[in-house]
């Protein structure tokens, strides 16, 4: 298994390229279900979570090629098998995003029920209750989710809670419905919209994309289209964090300030200098960072996938911070790895309280998610020595080639295979 090793105290410096979003090109992909024509996707990042979602289409009968220009064609001619089987979503939870296409388009799926996860139970009852809302039938048996429905229908959906990963799955299958969807208490995030706009080209009548109310006015067919995905603000966000814990002063291309308002607010509180261009934002830190205190919730809100990077800015900053989960149950896994590196943080429930210290040491630590895993490689650049990150396989699911990335900032960095 692949290991980092980072030899700390490097401020980041220089330029680096923002890739596209990780959970905008999820969704996306799967909306190729909704047409028999092409769609083509342009700005995808390599990933791991990507290459297991073209695996998981192809098994369903889609057909993939990627070109050499960060592009890809996802041709769903005809669906071969509406099922998406255990041993892929275990890997990947977005792997529930076909359900709502497939029934779309196939009347029927098979997809197996994602389970636990490490950052909390994840349940995804909203989606199945918007479905049935749908007219769908749904049945839970052997552990896969089994939908059936001739053709969903039009629906007033309000959710229990806010979830993107949710009001993706009824949207797309709403596009294909009979009659008008409205979802309240929608998803706002930045994702959202980008696969609505990217629904409309297809084809799709959506509105209110972006706010708490969508509106979907199911039509006959989708056809092919053309689309780029956004630029993905959670590695932009990662990066930003990382020079700042570090002192140090970098320009991001292809990053969209627009996407991270909440996260550039908190950064500037930190005392770093932030300036924005239309695609680039650029982040000098030149003192040591002030504490700043962080709560999560849905967007427009403080992310929780910054949540974990925020900690580990915290844990060398000045003063006293307090970060609360509203979000995930669970998802305080790097606070444990980042006290392994000198870090002082009390956690009790969804609150932890972080006092900043004067210096990390390096360590050997084990990334448990994805998130925490960039909280642990911005502590191992702050860190005095050699910090190694173990199961950095969770990194590679949703970082594009972040040592390399990192290097070309000047960090001392590198992959162990
Ligand atoms: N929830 C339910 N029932 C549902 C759906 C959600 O109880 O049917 C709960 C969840 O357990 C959670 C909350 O609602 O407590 C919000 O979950 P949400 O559904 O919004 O999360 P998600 O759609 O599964 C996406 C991102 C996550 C990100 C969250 C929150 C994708 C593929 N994943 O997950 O990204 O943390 O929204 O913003 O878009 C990551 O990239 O590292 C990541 C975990």
């Amino acid at each position: 298994m692949d290991r980092l090793l980072i030899h700390g105290g490097t401020p980041l410096s220089g330029e680096a390229r923002v890739s596209g979003a990780k959970n905008a090109a999820l969704p996306l992909m799967c909306a190729a279900l909704l047409t028999r024509e092409p769609l083509q996707l342009a700005n995808i990042p390599h990933l791991n979570d990507v290459s297991t979602m073209i695996r998981l289409l192809a098994r369903i009968g889609v057909q993939a090629s990627l070109d050499d220009r960060l592009g890809v064609e996802l041709h769903a001619r005809s669906i071969a098998e509406p099922l998406a089987p255990y041993e892929l979503v275990k890997t990947m939870r977005a792997s529930i995003l076909v359900l709502g296409p497939l029934l779309a388009r196939a009347g029927e799926a098979r997809v197996s029920l994602p389970g636990g996860c490490a950052i909390g139970s994840r349940p995804v009852d909203q989606h199945l209750k918007g479905l049935a809302r749908m007219g769908a039938e749904i049945n839970v048996e052997q552990g896969y989710i089994a939908a059936r429905a001739r053709r969903l229908r039009g629906a007033r959906i309000a959710t229990d809670m806010v979830t993107v990963t949710g009001t993706e799955n009824l949207m797309m299958a709403a596009c294909l419905a009979q009659g008008t969807t409205v979802i309240e208490n929608a998803a706002r995030e930045p994702e959202v919209i980008d696969l609505a706009n990217c629904l409309t080209a297809m084809g799709a009548r959506i509105g209110g994309a972006g706010t708490d109310v969508i509106t979907i006015e199911g039509v006959e067919s989708l056809h092919g289209a053309a689309h780029a995905i956004m630029p993905d603000r959670i590695e932009t966000g990662t990066f930003l964090v990382a020079a700042a814990a570090s002192g140090g002063a970098v320009r991001l291309r292809g990053a969209d300030a627009s996407l991270l308002d909440a996260v550039l607010g908190k950064l500037r509180e930190a005392g770093a200098e932030i300036t924005v261009e239309p695609d680039a934002i650029s982040l000098a830190m030149r003192r040591k960072p002030h504490s700043v205190n962080v709560r999560t919730a849905p967007h427009p809100a403080f992310p929780t996938d910054m949540q974990a990077q925020f900690m580990a800015l915290n844990a060398v900053a000045e003063g006293t911070a307090v970060i609360v989960e509203t979000i995930f149950e669970n998802r305080f896994m790097h606070s444990l790895e980042l006290q392994r590196l000198g870090a002082d943080i009390e956690v009790s429930g969804n609150t932890a309280v972080v006092r900043g210290v004067a210096r990390l040491q390096g360590a050997t630590v084990m990334a448990t998610d994805l998130r925490a895993s960039a909280s642990l490689v911005i502590a191992g650049l702050v860190a005095e020595g050699e910090t190694v990150i173990e199961r950095i396989y969770h990194l590679d699911r949703g970082y594009e080639c972040i040592e390399e990335k990192l290097a070309q900032l000047g960090a001392r960095i590198k992959r162990i295979h």
